[in-house]
């Protein structure tokens, strides 16, 4: 039988700050999952990230300690390609060439671009601006069929279509126009201070979100201050969205259903279930953590690692460039 070529998918993360378990269940264990189906190139975003100030220390070892951890949650050099955005100089290339068919107006029109303008008032560069740009241009260099992002960045990737298919209709087909791609598991992990919010790491609450890398005694007091409600009964239900969020991430770690959990905990009280929780988390996180502490003892192996990836990427960018550039009218 002639075997079916896989799909290619492509996404990508910022190396903003510690990841949280809302990265985890929500994005990064269906990167990994999709290993297993897809062809799969993943890449920590640097060049995203400076679109606000960075401290050089803590940028380098956020970098460092980003990629690292995308090794220690599964993801596979031996199967995905897992490089780092700046090592392959094709991404600035392409973005400057997309920016060139992006419209300011479309550009003006991007709600996180609305909303950084505000949170960093200080600060409206031109690469927040561009940004979606350069985004575009991360996904388009490798052909990706889909891409998995979460909903804050779908108005990017509709952006990313728009563009391709501009450039398209221009010049013949250069891009491959890129699905979103909508995992069939996947929590929605919430705030543990505000469950109406999504959980994340710049929340000025440090109770309010979980890091992958947090200690479990942390981990555990996080869980145990957890925002619930008065009716002590442990169900899924409206209005309920604390609870409802303890028994996603509950159900998300242990791969139990939602009734399973209801019996296990009927007549039970929040107490009992929130330290369950918690240490349903504590062991979900432990080996991720204790394969990170190996990998950061060893920033030689990290390094070649992440050459070896550019390395492979680095020739499909260049071919795509290549290819745009001559379409353009480029000389060689
Ligand atoms: N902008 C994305 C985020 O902040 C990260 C990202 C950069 C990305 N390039 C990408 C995601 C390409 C998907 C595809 O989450």
């Amino acid at each position: 039988m002639e075997e079916q070529k896989k799909q290619r998918i492509y996404s990508a993360i910022q190396p903003s700050g510690m990841l949280t378990l809302g990265n985890y269940l929500g994005a990064l264990r269906n990167w990994v999952a999709m290993q297993d189906e897809y062809e799969c190139i993943y890449t920590v975003a640097d060049l995203h990230a400076i679109t606000v100030r960075q401290t050089p220390a803590d940028f380098r070892r956020q970098i460092l300690e980003t990629y690292a951890l995308l090794l220690a949650v599964g993801v596979d050099t031996s199967r995905s390609i897992l490089f780092i955005q700046s090592h392959v100089a094709e991404h600035s290339q392409l973005a400057w060439l997309l920016n060139c068919y992006t419209q300011f107006g479309e550009l003006s029109r991007m709600t996180q671009f609305k909303e950084k303008s505000i949170s960093h008032a200080d600060n409206v560069n031109a690469g927040l601006f561009t940004y979606p740009a350069l985004m575009a241009a991360d996904i388009l260099l490798y052909q990706a069929d889909r891409v998995p992002v979460g909903h804050d960045q779908k108005q990017h990737l509709e952006l990313t279509r728009d563009v391709a298919i501009r450039f398209n209709n221009l010049y013949g087909d250069v891009f491959t126009v890129p699905e979103p791609f909508i995992p069939k598991t996947g929590a929605r992990v919430k705030s543990l201070q505000d469950p109406t919010q999504k959980m994340s790491k710049s929340d000025a609450n440090p109770n309010a979100w979980v890091a992958i890398l947090d200690k479990p005694d942390d981990i555990m007091r996080k869980f145990k201050r957890a925002v619930t409600d008065s009716e002590s009964c442990v169900r899924y239900a409206e209005g309920k969205d604390g609870i409802n969020n303890l028994m996603e991430i509950y159900a998300a770690v242990t791969g139990k259903t939602y009734q399973t959990i209801e019996g296990e905990f009927a007549g039970k009280g929040y107490g009992n279930f929130k330290l369950a929780v918690g240490e349903a988390v504590v062991e979900t996180l432990r080996p991720i953590q204790a394969t990170f502490a190996d990998l950061m003892k060893n920033k030689d192996y990290l390094q070649s690692v992440w050459r070896e990836n550019a390395q492979k990427a680095e020739p499909i960018a260049r071919r795509t460039l290549a290819k745009a550039m001559k379409k353009i009218g480029y000389i060689f």
